[in-house]
């Protein structure tokens, strides 16, 4: 093998022990692939006292100039995480000429523009493949595969803890607290889950796919954001009584309006492919005018599926250096952002509060309604354990999210309105 390519690998975490691991096991593979042979020279950790595993010829170190700045390692593979130091480090790197794999969406939904504009001006490779939903190769397809066709919509459970939790709330009848608990002692959930259960993580990972599939510079500041906290076991069931099951959704959406964005607890029909993706399995949904309906699932993190993704892009520099076409896969947004008004944001909705049981309520509520043009697709009503209450559930037929937020607003005033408890997003009908 005459071509040896060297790499700097930056953290030994999970990933990084799954990118030496697939390097050892697949090297005759990846050699034939590619015809290169490839020798990772140092690792950055933070901790040096730490036992490791790794190959004879690699070293560690704690000091990042040492991969950034050795003229030796033309390729550095980035799994530690973390944005402002990191981004730092990757910026010294492209000056020096180092190709970029990283799997840090924190990063490339935040600083994503930056990282390309440098690779640009130094011919420098910038790939993030496992960046977005783990070990589904997803933004391969909306790069390579679906290419030639104009993507107007895309749907995803793009993270692995939320929908574990959403997955136990559903099918066990445990409540938010004990099952994250829970997923914490499994290890799926991280020790600060803030990020994770607050949607910032699907957030992110979303605003890096609407970036690629509607050629757009779209920002993580657009994205409409709301976690999993609040959510009921009741809800989880009045959703399924009404056929819809309530899912973690990332929601992007393009049309002659402009773009929308959301990450929400969202009602999907029980029938909808995504509802049946379970646990930590991650799924993306994505509407292209041509193709029609397609639907990628798999692993969206782990040591392994996040390392595969790692290593594959790996393989693309390398084919890259090979065919001397490095620094030339960026592609700039072809359109403008244009981000859509609340008047544009139009989708159906579900409501569920506690009234006066007391003649009249309805015609209330429904004159309210009624006032926005908002008419229903279901009703539901009970009895609760309160003295004089009835509990109300609805999910209203298309709507735009200003017209519902003032509907909201004025059954809040009413005075046999005793409390709004939830209000969801719901997908699918009119
Ligand atoms: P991890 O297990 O916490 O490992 C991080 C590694 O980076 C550790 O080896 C750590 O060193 C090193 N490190 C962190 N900060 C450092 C610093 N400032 N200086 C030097 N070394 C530092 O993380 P991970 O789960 O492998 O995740 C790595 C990246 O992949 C993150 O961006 C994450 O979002 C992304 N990702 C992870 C998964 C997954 O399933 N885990 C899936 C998709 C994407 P020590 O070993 O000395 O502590
Ligand atoms: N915390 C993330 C998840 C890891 O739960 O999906 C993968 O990005």
């Amino acid at each position: 093998m005459n071509n040896t390519i060297t790499v700097g690998l930056l953290g030994l975490g999970t990933v990084g022990s799954g990118v030496i691991e697939i390097l050892r096991d697949h090297k005759e593979r990846i050699e034939h692939k590619t015809g290169c042979h490839v020798t990772i020279k140092s690792v950055l950790v933070s901790d040096m006292k730490k036992p490791r595993e790794v190959p004879a010829e690699t070293q560690l170190t704690d000091q990042y100039q040492d991969i950034t700045r050795d003229p030796e390692i033309d390729v550095i593979v980035e799994v530690m995480g973390g944005i402002d130091h990191t981004l730092t480090i990757l910026l010294e790197a492209i000056e020096h000429g180092k190709h970029i794999v990283t799997a840090n969406k924190d990063l490339v939904a935040q600083h994503g523009e930056q990282l390309f504009e440098a690779c640009q001006k130094h011919q420098c490779d910038l790939y993030y493949e496992a960046s977005v939903a783990g070990g589904i190769p997803i933004i391969r397809t909306i790069m390579d595969g679906l290419s030639s066709d104009r993507i107007h919509k895309m749907m995803g459970i793009v993270n692995g803890t939320t929908n574990y939790i959403m997955t136990k709330m559903a099918q066990d009848g445990v409540d938010f607290d004990s099952v994250l608990k829970e997923a914490q002692e499994l290890g799926f959930a991280e020790a600060d889950p803030t990020a994770d259960v607050d949607g910032l993580d699907a957030a992110r990972k979303m605003t890096i796919l609407s970036i690629l599939g509607f050629s757009m510079p779209y920002r993580l500041e657009d994205v409409d954001l709301k976690g999993i906290r609040g959510i009921s076991s009741a809800d989880i069931m009045y959703a399924e009584e009404m056929g819809y099951r309530i899912k973690l959704i990332g929601i992007a959406e393009n049309d002659h309006n402009g773009v929308s964005v959301s990450v929400e607890p969202t009602m999907l029909p029980i029938q909808h492919p995504l509802s049946s993706v379970n646990d930590e399995y991650n799924a993306v949904y994505v509407y292209g005018d041509a193709v029609g309906e397609t639907m990628f699932y798999g692993p969206g993190a782990g040591k392994l599926p996040t390392a595969t993704a790692v290593v594959s892009d790996l393989i693309a520099i390398l084919k890259n250096i090979r065919l001397g076409t490095t620094g030339t896969a960026y592609v700039q947004p072809q359109f403008p952002k244009q981000v859509k008004t609340k008047d544009e944001k139009i989708s159906k909705k579900y409501i569920r509060l506690h009234v006066d049981d007391k003649a009249g309520m309805l015609s209330e509520l429904t004159n309210i309604f009624a006032q926005y043009d908002i008419s229903f697709d279901q009703f539901i009503q009970r009895s609760t354990d309160e003295e004089g209450e009835r509990e109300l559930m609805l999910v209203t037929h298309q709507v735009s999210e200003s017209d519902f937020e003032k509907a909201a607003q004025d059954l809040d005033s009413l005075a046999a309105v005793r409390n709004i408890d939830s209000i969801y997003r719901v997908e699918g009908g009119n």
